[in-house]
């Protein structure tokens, strides 16, 4: 009964749009009332999303960085953040994967979750980017394409111009132009239609298989090792890793898989990067922060241009909670990428406060120069709760031993079609 009345409208529709009077050898082109379909957008996007011609220099694409065959996170070969030797291409944070990222949801500064929070402000949550600047994937493309250091496209009507000469550009006048017209004869109702089409591209199902070896064992249909299950329950517990507060790992009331981030942003005061040099004195006084650049602060939210936040230093140093789905593949961690194994990644929440001489550099005096990636006066808006809160006596949360366990459940988080033999050596 419904899919009859469907089939109705749209022939409805297409008698309205005039899509029924086309010339055979013409397709229809849009199913419902001059609207693109999801499979027209998502094709588009696949194809928008691998096409280098979309860029200033005809080299990069989005797939450049997030590589399919890679989660969408960079292949072996990229460096993140990313470089290429030209040093105004040079990236300032590490390239994420693009799987799950569709979850983010909105930002928000106030979060009030009941299941999560029990209706207490739960603070900041949400938008794409390590910053939460972009509030849809949407608006999050347009970065990329008209970043001077990546795609580099000078305006909209360049664009139109490269994605008139793609292959794909008779499908994409098929699929956006309203009748009688050519979309890219508009290249800002291009560019819209672009973004539109990356954003429904990034949620098709290669973006969110759930399908880790976790997810099998939450589904009763794989076994976890005792190191694993040791590392998962560590994790959980409130005064040993306490990663579960913020990186959730059980299905939610409603049964939905758990995203390992809850969005939240958090100044964990990752070390500098060992490259760059030291924060210039005037740091606090940075332009935005996906501007920064050499002897430059990266504050995070509080320079994400959010109106209300911005340069309110307990919003500064601040970036979203990324996913651990899939972590096990990075070669570097944390919004700046200066940490470079997923076991230094955990132990670095173990002995940031209790052993800071093992991961900040010192200073003139011989002490050591904690949090250096941030100006002094943040210090105090610095995350300090379990894990890094020392044990009473000032001994870390989690010895060695822990560690090992936490990094063995986290290569359980791994999707099946990347997962190459690490699940197998921890005994898949
Ligand atoms: C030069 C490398 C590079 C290219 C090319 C690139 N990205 Fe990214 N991408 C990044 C980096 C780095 C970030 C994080 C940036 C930040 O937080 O400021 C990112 C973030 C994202 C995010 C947000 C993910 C999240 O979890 O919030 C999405 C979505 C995304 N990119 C999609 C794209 C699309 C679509 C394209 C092509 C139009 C593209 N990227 C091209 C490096 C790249
Ligand atoms: C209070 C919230 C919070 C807690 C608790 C927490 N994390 Fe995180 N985690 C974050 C935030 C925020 C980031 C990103 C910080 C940044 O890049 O500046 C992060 C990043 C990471 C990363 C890097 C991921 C990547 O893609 O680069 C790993 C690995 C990680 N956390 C593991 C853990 C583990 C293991 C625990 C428990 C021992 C834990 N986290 C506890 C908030 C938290």
């Amino acid at each position: 009964m419904r899919r009859a009345r469907a089939w109705a409208l749209a022939a409805l529709l297409a008698l309205v749009s005039g899509a029924a009077a086309a010339p055979a050898v013409e397709p229809a082109p849009r199913a419902y009332g001059g609207r693109p379909t999801v499979e027209q957008l998502t094709a588009l996007g696949r194809a928008m999303f691998d096409d280098p011609g979309l860029s200033a220099n005809g080299k990069m694409s989005c797939a450049s960085c997030h590589d399919p065959a890679a989660a969408f996170a960079p292949d072996a070969r990229t460096p993140s953040p990313f470089s290429d030797g030209d040093p105004a291409h040079a990236g300032t944070r590490a390239i994420p994967s693009l799987r799950y990222a569709q979850f983010a949801g909105r930002f928000a500064e106030h979060t009030i979750d009941d299941e999560e929070t029990h209706g207490v402000d739960g603070g900041p949550t949400g938008g794409f980017m390590w910053d939460g600047r972009a509030d849809t994937a949407r608006e999050q493309a347009l970065i990329p394409l008209f970043d001077e250091r990546e795609m580099a496209n000078a305006d909209a009507a360049s664009l139109a111009r490269r994605l008139a000469a793609a292959p794909y550009a008779a499908e994409f006048r098929r699929a956006f132009s309203a009748p009688g017209r050519d979309v890219l004869a508009d290249p800002q109702q291009a560019v819209r239609w672009m973004a539109l089409a990356f954003e429904v591209f990034e949620q098709a199902p290669e973006f969110a298989p759930f399908d880790s070896r976790y997810d099998r064992w939450l589904a009763g249909r794989a076994t976890l090792t005792p190191a694993q299950l040791r590392g998962l329950a560590l994790f959980r517990d409130p005064e040993r890793g306490n990663c579960d507060t913020c990186h959730p790992s059980r299905r939610s009331s409603s049964g939905r898989a758990p995203l390992f981030t809850d969005a939240g942003f958090i100044a964990v005061a990752v070390p500098r990067r060992a490259d760059l040099p030291p924060l210039a004195a005037s740091a606090a006084v940075a332009p935005v922060a996906s501007r920064a650049r050499g002897a430059e602060a990266d504050l995070g939210l509080c320079r994400s241009g959010r109106a209300g936040l911005t340069d309110d230093p307990s919003f500064c140093g601040r970036f979203r909670t990324p996913t651990l789905r899939n972590v096990a593949l990075r070669a570097s961690f944390f919004h700046n990428g200066a940490v470079h194994s997923l076991r230094d990644a955990v132990a670095f929440y173990a002995t940031r406060d209790t052993d800071p001489g093992r991961w900040y550099p010192r200073n003139a005096d011989g002490s050591v120069h904690a949090y250096d990636d941030l100006p002094a006066d943040l210090a105090a808006f610095v995350d300090r709760e379990v894990p890094f809160e020392p044990l009473p006596g000032g001994r870390p949360r989690l010895d060695d031993r822990d560690i090992d366990d936490i990094v063995a459940f986290l290569q359980t988080l791994t999707d099946a079609d990347v997962d190459t033999g690490i699940a197998a050596s921890a005994g898949r």
